[in-house]
């Protein structure tokens, strides 16, 4: 059944379900995006109709929907600045908690939510282990600049390609109105150095390398079986 589509699923459903076991009564917690984070809605929903109060903050209208339909109260960075803890999936994940996120073009909210929370919890299953980030690194950029910045991405020694719509001809628009650059690296030699040399060009509003959460961290990593979690030392239990 190993590496399976149930597989799979299954190992997603079970890091949901542990990290939403984490999550105390009265919290104000960062919801992320994606097929594993909506396990730990799902999980919430059950807890939630037990009388358990919470509120969430989304990272995109696709977790926003689902949490509305799930009963989670949702509420805002506005009225929350500071949140309790952040769950979220990511797409690769190194022995020292350095993260590729953003398949699913949420990366700036979700690093904006991430931020704003005193612990983050990541749910991933076993695939999303690696021993070296590498690959494909989605980067949001504004429209308006988005050329100049893609001239200045490939400088940094990767292929950028405006990414496609699926069932929608041209770009995709993120849930903030801007495109997504996938950027192709052969290797990535400095995750950190990366992230903050994407940072500061001109176009760009954030990068998928989440090489910054190291501290307060904990990572779920669930198989068929069981989950593993991992902690950065300084987690406060
Ligand atoms: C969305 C993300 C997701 O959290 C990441 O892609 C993981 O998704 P999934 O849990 O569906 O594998 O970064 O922008």
């Amino acid at each position: 059944m190993a590496g399976t589509a149930d597989a799979v699923a299954a190992a997603k459903r079970a890091a949901g379900y542990q990290a939403a076991e984490i999550v105390e009564d009265g919290m104000v917690i960062g919801l992320g995006t994606g097929s594993t984070v909506f396990y730990a809605i799902e999980s919430l929903s059950g807890r939630i109709r037990e009388g358990l109060s919470i509120a969430g903050v989304p990272t995109s209208y696709q977790t926003a929907m689902r949490a509305r339909e799930y009963g989670i109260p949702l509420t805002t960075l506005d009225d929350n600045p500071v949140l309790d803890l952040a769950i979220d999936g990511a797409d690769q994940v190194d022995p020292r908690f350095r993260m590729i996120k953003g398949r699913g073009a949420a990366l700036t909210r979700e690093k904006c939510v991430a931020s704003a929370a005193f612990r983050f919890v990541v749910v991933v299953d076993e695939a999303k282990m690696v021993k070296k980030l590498g690959g494909i690194v989605p980067v949001e950029t504004l429209p308006f600049a988005t050329k100049t910045a893609i001239a200045q991405l490939r400088g940094l020694g990767c292929r950028p390609f405006i990414r496609e719509g699926v069932k929608k001809d041209g770009p995709v628009i993120t849930d903030n109105g801007n495109f997504i650059v996938d950027c192709h690296f052969e290797e990535i030699a400095d995750a950190a150095g990366l992230e903050a040399e994407m940072a500061v060009i001109p176009g760009v509003i954030e990068s998928g390398l989440f090489t910054r959460f190291t501290g307060n961290t904990t990572i779920i990593v669930g198989n068929e079986k069981k989950c593993s979690v991992l902690t950065s030392p300084d987690v406060v239990p």
